[in-house]
């Protein structure tokens, strides 16, 4: 019998067996890692104080359930919500500081994802097994972010705050909402900053300035921007995407007077997928202003602007969430999408790049 091996399987097999996504037991594709979210980098998975002491959280995010919790130093863990025995939600089970004891037959898991105890089988071969995914957390600016693995090998990278956020004389608010709507549509609305002398038309940051205008990119060592060529300084006139340890988007839009001393209002943005149709949606508004004037500014965000910012995000969410689920498919672009054309090129290529590496492709 003869047997012929074309160029194709040659070239699968270089790289290595395939592997599974952390938290996946299927295959999956590029157009799966692009709808769940692309990995091997960090995401704000939740606002700090939305895991309390003793409580067990369970959030979905990039198509897969996990648990937070807080051991007894406080420190925050995140596990695969999933016992390692029968895959019970280990969030219904008991929080025992450093463990959790699962409800359905008593396993208990420790904070790194090893089985530390059989209780109905003392000694067997389960007990002191790493079964359960377990994420690298850090808490910075109120928020916990999770380096969110691609596959069981991948190493966290280093974890850097948007430069806004690890500046001390920039002063900030957290905030998040979650949309039902999918992250790609988030991106595609914060590089798309010409919605704002339209959508936005009618609030007080963005009323001001010309809605028409000519976009260019500009290439940056760490991402683009997309900015308006001839209008600066008034409106929602340019955005930055920056591809750190976490993906993010950075923007300036001008504070009226009455909104107090200090620089301009500057948002730092990310969209952590929770499934393929919702997202987790993270905002600082952050403001470069010190001393007693940074005061001021705080108090005026707490007592007036907070609740105009929120209006404006609304209005945001609710065309992203009446949009139809393929509304990125068969549109007609003009030169203001350049950005949204890029970031999607960007995406593709990741997910591709990702789901060679699942097919043991790439190294
Ligand atoms: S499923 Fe958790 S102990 Fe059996
Ligand atoms: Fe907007």
């Amino acid at each position: 019998m003869t047997t012929t091996t074309s160029a194709t399987d040659t070239t699968a097999r270089t790289g290595g067996p395939r592997k599974k996504a952390v938290g996946f037991r299927r295959d999956l594709t590029a157009e799966d890692l692009a709808a769940y979210g692309l990995r091997d980098r960090w995401y704000p998975i939740l606002p700090s104080h939305m895991v309390a002491a003793g409580e067990m959280k369970k959030v979905t995010r990039l198509g897969v359930d996990w648990v937070l919790f807080r051991n007894a130093q406080g420190k925050v863990h995140m596990l695969e919500d999933r016992c390692p025995h029968r895959s019970a939600p280990l969030s219904i089970g008991q929080h025992l500081g450093d463990r959790i004891a699962c409800k359905y037959h008593g396993v208990q898991v420790d904070t790194t994802g090893t089985v530390v105890s059989v209780p109905g089988m003392p000694g067997c071969a389960l007990e002191g097994k790493r079964a359960t995914a377990s994420l690298t957390v850090v808490e910075a600016a109120d928020t916990i972010f999770a380096f969110v693995p691609l596959t069981e090998e991948s190493e966290p990278t280093p974890f850097v705050l948007p430069d806004r956020l690890s500046d001390s004389e920039v002063s900030w608010f957290g905030n998040f909402a979650e949309w039902a709507g999918p992250w790609r549509f988030y991106m595609d609305n914060v590089l798309d900053p010409m919605h704002g002398a339209f959508l936005h038309r009618d609030s007080h940051s963005m009323f001001g300035g010309d809605v028409s205008a000519r976009f260019r990119i500009r290439e940056t060592d760490r991402g683009f921007f997309f900015e308006k060529t001839d209008q600066r300084g008034v409106n929602f006139d340019w955005v930055e995407y920056v591809r750190g340890s976490m993906d993010y988007v950075d923007l300036e839009i001008p504070y009226a007077e009455n909104a107090g001393p200090g620089g301009v209002f500057g948002i730092v943005g990310m969209a952590t997928p929770i499934d393929a149709n919702n997202s987790a949606i993270f905002h600082w508004r952050t403001r470069r202003v010190q001393g007693w004037e940074r005061e001021v500014w705080r108090f005026l965000y707490r007592t007036r602007l907070e609740q105009r910012h929120w209006e404006v995000l609304e209005q945001d969410r609710e065309v992203l969430e009446a949009m139809a689920a393929d509304g990125d498919v068969g549109e007609h672009l003009y030169q203001h999408d350049l950005g949204v054309t890029r970031i999607r090129r960007v995406y593709r290529a990741d997910a591709k790049k990702q789901a060679a590496m699942l097919a043991g492709e790439l190294v």
